[in-house]
Parts: C-alpha cells; sequence; structure tokens
C-alpha cells in the first residue's frame, strides 16, 4: 500500500471510495474539493471554520482503496482532527488500515501538534475502528444522541506530546463536529 498526498489527478477516484465507505453523508465531497482548491471552497472552510482540510489515499496498484483526511479548525493550531478514514471492505484485515492510521498519527506529530482528536458515532459498522483507536491509546469521551438521532456520538483524543489531552469538552469555543451541532451535554469520559 502506498500513501500519498491527494492529486488532482484521483479526485473523482477518491470521491467514489469517500461515498462508498460514507454513503449517507456528503461534506466529504467538498472537504476534498477543498484540500485541493482552497481558494474556490472557502465558503466551505469559513463555515466549517477550518483553516485547511488536507487528504491522502491508500493506493494499490495505482487504485485509491482508502483515504485519510486531516481538518485544522481555526483558533486550535495544536490540535488537529482525524476525518473520512477508511478503506474499502477488499482492502480491509490485513493492517492496512492500522497502518494509515499510524501514518496520519506520525504526521501529526511531526507537524508539532499536541492533540489528535476525531468523532465518531457508537455504531455497529464503526465497532473496529473504535477498537483500533482504543489500541492505539485514544481516550473516548462520549455523548448522549445529538438531536434527531438515535446513536451516540463520541470524540477520542490522542495526546502526542506524552501528556494528557485536555478532554475535547472542556475546550472553550469549541467547533461544529464536522459540520454536526456540537454537543453541549455533559460528557462522561470513558
Ligand atoms: C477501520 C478500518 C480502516 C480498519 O482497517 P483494516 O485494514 O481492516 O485494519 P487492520 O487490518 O489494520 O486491523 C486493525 C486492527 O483491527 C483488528 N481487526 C481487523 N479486522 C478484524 C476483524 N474482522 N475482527 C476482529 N479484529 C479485527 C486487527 O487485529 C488490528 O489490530 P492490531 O492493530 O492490534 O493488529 C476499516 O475497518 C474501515 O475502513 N472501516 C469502515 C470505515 C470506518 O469505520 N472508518 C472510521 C470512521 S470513524
Amino acid at each position: 500500500m502506498r500513501i500519498e498526498q491527494l492529486d488532482p489527478a484521483v479526485l473523482e477516484e477518491t470521491q467514489y471510495v469517500a461515498s462508498e465507505l460514507f454513503p449517507w453523508e456528503h461534506e466529504h465531497n467538498t472537504a476534498l474539493l477543498a484540500a485541493l482548491f482552497p481558494e474556490a471552497h472557502a465558503g466551505f472552510l469559513e463555515e466549517r471554520r477550518l483553516n485547511a482540510a488536507r487528504f491522502w489515499t491508500a493506493r494499490f496498484e495505482n487504485r485509491v482503496v482508502g483515504l485519510a483526511g486531516l481538518y485544522d479548525y481555526r483558533g486550535m493550531p495544536s490540535d488537529v482532527w482525524l476525518s473520512w478514514y477508511g478503506l474499502l471492505p477488499a482492502a480491509r484485515g490485513r493492517g492496512h488500515g492500522g497502518r494509515l492510521l499510524d501514518w496520519v498519527i506520525r504526521t501529526a506529530r511531526t507537524e508539532g501538534r499536541t492533540v489528535l482528536r476525531l468523532w465518531t458515532t457508537v455504531e455497529d459498522e464503526y465497532r473496529l475502528a473504535i477498537q483500533l483507536y482504543e489500541k492505539r491509546g485514544f481516550a473516548a469521551e462520549e455523548y448522549p444522541p445529538l438531536p434527531g438521532e438515535s446513536w451516540r456520538t463520541i470524540v477520542m483524543s490522542l495526546g502526542l506530546t506524552g501528556a494528557t489531552p485536555i478532554p475535547w469538552q472542556s475546550v472553550a469555543d469549541r467547533p461544529a463536529l464536522c459540520g454536526r451541532v456540537a454537543p453541549v451535554a455533559e460528557a462522561k469520559v470513558a
């Protein structure tokens, strides 16, 4: 597996992979475009309070089989958020997902970030991903379902410098979770 920065030549293929992985979401389409053409998608970045969205692709024999993004929120220069991470089913179960995640963790650490965070939901399809995050040392903060949703959201945080990260719930003026309403109810630190 090769991990490469998103290239315009594979934009459509990567959008296809993202829509296979997250068929009920649409934000990844715009986020992938914004990573390549930030000026043309300044409205999206502004609305999401992002400085930048960046993506990498996982490729086999030149085919895109997976992706991982990093979101840089404004006013949070020490934190970076993993977004739209996954591999097509045929590429799973052979250690590649773990390697892609390790690569993202190394990248964030090399950039001098203090915390890598992500949000996900407590649903069967993300069970393996959540286990993998926990194996890598991410700590989970669990929230009650957001209005109109029956599933719970969790925010997971990994300290990159050896220090325990500030729980996301304690961060003042928290940005929305990739466009979702930021949970404001009390969190339980798992
Ligand atoms: C999460 C995901 C990227 C993992 O990719 P993968 O290539 O299957 O992962 P790996 O083969 O590296 O396995 C990761 C760990 O899970 C374990 N694992 C993998 N498949 C497993 C299975 N079917 N049953 C039990 N454990 C399994 C492995 O033992 C491994 O543990 P280790 O790191 O201690 O060896 C992949 O499952 C995926 O794309 N899921 C759908 C999208 C998704 O959930 N994205 C995250 C959204 S928050």
